[in-house]
């Protein structure tokens, strides 16, 4: 006898997209900071960040919006974007606290592997992938969970245009294709903590 399971959904994972306003002038910026990092190299004095894994390209520390004016005013506008949105949709909306905020730059056949950030809420901002095309990829396997037989059904393709901006749980496991291209593709990425404040009552484990 074949017993009938029933299949309910429970809760559905999103992300979150903009594009960033005054682009072109962000873009200018990052490139500028990339271009001095790498002549840096070449004289031993940078603040490129030369741990490889799980991100195969290069990038600048992980506290960059405090050495860079431009990565701080960008991470502001973001965090400040993330927050009104978010408070909007509903969600018990804290103050966003960047934990880690860095440039990525990825020249030819650099890639990220799948890895997640373990925190609240994380960010990119697609700032130079217009000749350097990015596919980003969202995987299910960021805690234990049911794998599908049928691959393609675990990871979401996210082709993302440049000047955007997304955002999502930063638990959320992800990957980015290799740069194909000989010019450079550069990102900016932040990881944020939330603070909530003193009205907010989580529910306790008290009655359990
Ligand atoms: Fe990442």
């Amino acid at each position: 006898m074949e017993i009938k399971v029933n299949k309910q959904d429970i809760f559905v994972d999103s992300f979150w997209s903009f594009m960033m306003p005054d682009h072109q002038h962000w873009k200018k910026q990052l490139e500028n900071i990339v271009m001095v990092e790498k002549n840096k190299d070449i004289h031993n004095f940078s603040n490129e960040n030369k741990e490889n894994k799980p991100v195969q390209a290069h990038k600048t520390s992980w506290d960059s919006h405090h050495r860079y004016p431009a990565v701080f005013n960008i991470m502001d506008l973001i965090a400040t974007t993330i927050g009104q949105s978010i408070e909007q949709d509903g969600w018990e909306a804290p103050q966003l606290n960047p934990m880690n905020c860095w440039i990525n730059w990825y020249e030819k056949n650099q890639y990220a592997q799948t890895h997640n950030h373990f925190n609240l809420l994380s960010a990119v901002y697609f700032a130079k992938i217009e000749k350097s095309p990015s596919k980003f990829f969202f995987h299910r396997e960021d805690r234990f969970r049911l794998q599908k037989k049928n691959e393609d059904s675990n990871i979401k393709l996210l082709i993302p245009k440049e000047g955007s901006v997304i955002f999502f749980n930063g638990c959320q496991a992800h990957s980015v294709s290799a740069n194909t291209s000989d010019e450079t593709r550069i990102t900016l990425a932040i990881n944020f903590n939330g603070e909530y404040s003193s009205e907010f009552k989580p529910i306790t484990q008290k009655g359990y």
